[in-house]
């Protein structure tokens, strides 16, 4: 039986001139060696010779037709995936003589850069970073800084709970506690993050706002100390001008306590929309770290005193840059943000 070798290769050679792509190719391989293909077929025929001898020769050429076929399959193949990457690679040139995109540079957000600045006058004059977890536990937000269950003062700092009893802390002074279990005294640390309180957001409030506490613990600190570095900061923070007004007022967690007003750095202290007319606006809570808070954390009130504060850094950007609602800054307006 004649095999028409060379009918077959010719018209094989033919039809890969012919592709121009792998799924022309694909089309060629199932023609040649497919369930229906030539090579099928051929099969089909060896099944009906008698004669053994010409059986198994007929068969070997069939062999040999295949492999032949399958070599000249792939050999299309190589060459197509070739041309391919070839035109990839032209049609992705650069041309770098073309002017390049503008690249737009992020930066810092307004409170992040009051945060910074807070931070580094306090690092001038001596203190070290120090933070602490926004998941706090109770005792860290409350108890250990005098203020037991059911004392009327949690109101005031009534904060989001957790299902598994934890909650986000209402402001930074657990960071006191924390430094204070981990490092003996003389203690001189800053400590800025996020605080959380159940508080409507309106002008001057918001649910998540920012803090910087400040610690100093060693001997013979007195109030004085406290009231020289605030007044020193709000010097540096606002202008060298500035006055501040200290006025008793009441944490648990210190004794005495106090509250901080600085001149409004907008009018000078004249008085105007910002301060409400009385030239001052309150900067911050402060006072003498109670002997029980001390006692919490085993350290000798007879021995080592010292102060905390805790402020806002909200407040201290609105005081700095006459803003006079506090939503500017989370709303997200970059004809807002890119004024700082
Ligand atoms: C406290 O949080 C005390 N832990 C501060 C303190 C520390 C006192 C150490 C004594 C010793 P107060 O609740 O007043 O205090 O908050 C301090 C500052 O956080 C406020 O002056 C205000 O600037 C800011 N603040 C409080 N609540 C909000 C709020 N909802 N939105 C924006 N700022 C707030």
């Amino acid at each position: 039986m004649d095999l028409k070798k060379d009918e077959i290769l010719k018209e094989l050679f033919f039809d890969l001139d012919k592709s121009l792509n792998i799924e022309d190719l694909e089309k060629v391989r199932v023609k040649f060696l497919g369930k229906k293909g030539i090579i099928k077929n051929l099969m089909e025929k060896l099944k009906t010779i008698d004669e053994i001898e010409e059986k198994k020769k007929f068969g070997e050429l069939i062999n040999i037709l295949k492999e032949e076929i399958e070599k000249e399959l792939k050999r299309k193949e190589n060459e197509l995936i070739k041309q391919i990457k070839e035109k990839r690679i032209q049609d992705e040139k650069i041309d770098e003589t073309l002017p390049g995109f503008p690249y737009v540079l992020g930066k810092k957000h307004i409170l992040k850069t009051v945060e910074n600045e807070i931070v580094e006058i306090y690092m001038r004059m001596g203190f070290h970073l120090s933070f602490g977890p926004e998941i706090e536990n109770e005792y860290y937000n409350f108890e250990a800084l005098n203020i037991p269950k059911f004392h009327p003062s949690r109101d005031m700092w009534d904060t989001f709970y957790l299902p598994n009893g934890l909650l986000l802390r209402t402001h930074t002074s657990p960071v006191q506690v924390r430094t204070m279990e981990k490092i003996k005294p003389p203690i001189r640390i800053i400590s800025p993050g996020k605080c959380f309180r159940r508080d409507p957001f309106d002008a001057s409030h918001s649910p998540i706002f920012h803090q910087v506490e400040g610690l100093m613990i060693d001997k013979d600190i007195t109030l004085s100390d406290l009231m020289g570095i605030i007044d020193l900061f709000a010097k540096k923070i606002f202008g060298e001008k500035t006055q501040t007004k200290f006025y008793i007022s009441y944490f648990p967690f210190v004794e005495p306590g106090l509250e901080v007003a600085a001149t409004c750095s907008l009018c000078g202290g004249n008085g105007c929309s910002v301060c409400k007319y009385t030239g001052y606006v309150e900067i911050l809570g402060a006072g003498m770290v109670h002997p029980d808070v001390l006692k919490n954390v085993n350290i000798d009130p007879e021995i080592w005193q010292g102060f905390a504060f805790g402020l806002g850094v909200e407040r201290v950007a609105m005081i700095k840059y006459g803003i006079s609602d506090i939503r500017y800054f989370y709303e997200n307006d970059l004809r807002f943000l890119n004024e700082f």
